[in-house]
């Protein structure tokens, strides 16, 4: 599967671009704020429905225009898929799929599987569980459109539940019967999840290893533990065990909403740990795990959008990389890059089929 055109018109700072893309390897050179990483964002929106930086889709709509609309082809073995994603301001989101609307964009999301390595992966290991949690929901749904749709279950449930605590709360009532319809829904949900992310870790960790190992020059060990309240016992038990806690708080305290993943390096939290270049590898192996484990699930190559690599590793290493990802049968590439030049040496040495694009100011020529 990969792309061979894509169109973009009205999307951030493009108003209206059309290309070709190689199968493999495409580059986009340029200087900063020109638009790489939004041509990126392009195809992770067609892909899964959403902008990798987690912007609400009114932010994708160039200034001053009032929609925005992507255009693409998906080869698949068994032909062109078109795509066409719109989104007018103020109303709902589009997808297109070979002329037909997808009535539930659930079951669109994962057809054509991606993985971004962007330079704020880094918020992985820095920022709070929720991040985390994003990274185990984002390959889940990729595999599973049950996932996502337990996914969207639980969490509206779970806000539902937590206003019901706050109106309890403020109007200092309780109504049992109330709170019992929803503590009812939620077990069953909360259940699938926590199966489907502890397959997932036991799935990636080997993975995990193994790329470091492959990208570092150092010895440490990395690992990633999976932690859950579930652990402690299914969400009907808890809900009932936290009950007086949570209405005092006037929130849901336990729950596979506060699942985490934990990320280690020989054993140890590698926030505090690690060295900035160790952090780099360290983050770079856990998205070519998830990359991998993807590749695996589906039977066929995600697309990987590499943005800013040379930002995580030097010419060598990308080189090095580059050559791993293509000897592995990896599928389509997308690489951004300030410098042209560092871009040629990486062609140089591959012999597939590849595109160098010059981007200036929402401008794409080859
Ligand atoms: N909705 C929008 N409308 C117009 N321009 C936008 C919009 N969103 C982002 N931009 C512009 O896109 C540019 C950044 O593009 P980006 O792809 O991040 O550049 P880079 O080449 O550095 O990766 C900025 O100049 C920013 O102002
Ligand atoms: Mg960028």
């Amino acid at each position: 599967m990969f792309l061979s055109s894509l169109k973009l018109a009205n999307f951030k700072n493009y108003s209206l671009q059309a290309f070709d893309l190689s199968p493999r390897l495409n580059c986009f050179t340029g200087l900063n704020g020109m638009g790489k990483t939004n041509v990126l964002d392009a195809v992770h929106f067609l892909c899964l429905c959403k902008s990798h930086s987690g912007a609400a889709d009114k932010f994708l709509v160039r200034h001053g225009e009032n929609f925005f609309r992507l255009e693409a082809v998906f080869q698949e073995d068994t032909g062109p898929v078109p795509v066409v994603a719109k989104f007018p301001l103020g109303q709902r989101k589009e997808i297109e799929k070979s002329g037909t609307v997808v009535s539930r964009l659930m079951d669109y999301i994962g057809q054509f599987p991606v993985v971004m390595i962007a330079p704020d992966d880094v918020a992985l290991v820095q920022d709070g569980s929720e991040e985390r949690r994003r990274f185990m929901d984002n390959t889940l749904s990729q595999i599973s459109s049950d996932y996502l749709q337990n996914l969207l279950t639980y969490n509206t449930l779970l806000k539902q539940r937590n206003a019901l605590l706050k109106q309890f709360a403020e109007e200092k009532s309780f109504d049992t019967v109330l709170l019992e319809s929803i503590d009812r829904q939620m077990p069953a949900p909360a259940a699938a999840l926590h199966k489907q992310r502890q397959y997932f870790v036991e799935a990636l960790r080997p993975l995990f290893a193994e790329y470091y190992r492959e990208i570092s020059a150092d010895y440490e060990q990395v690992d990633a533990r999976y932690t859950s309240d579930l652990a402690d016992g299914d969400l009907k038990e808890l809900l009932q065990r936290n009950l007086e806690k949570d209405r005092i708080l006037q929130r849901t305290t336990a729950g596979p909403h506060r699942d985490d993943l934990g990320v280690l390096m020989d054993g140890l939290p590698v926030k505090r740990f690690a060295s900035q270049g160790q952090l780099k590898s360290f983050l770079l192996a856990l998205r070519l795990a998830q990359y991998e484990l993807l590749r695996r699930e589906k039977g066929f190559s995600p697309i990987l959008l590499l943005d800013d690599i040379f930002d995580k590793l030097d010419e060598n290493r990308v080189r090095q990389l580059v050559g791993l990802l293509i000897g592995r049968d990896f599928g389509q590439i997308f690489i951004t890059d300030t410098q042209r030049s560092r871009m040629e040496a990486i062609v140089a040495s591959f012999t597939g089929d590849y595109r160098i694009f010059e981007i200036a100011n929402g401008s794409v020529s080859v």
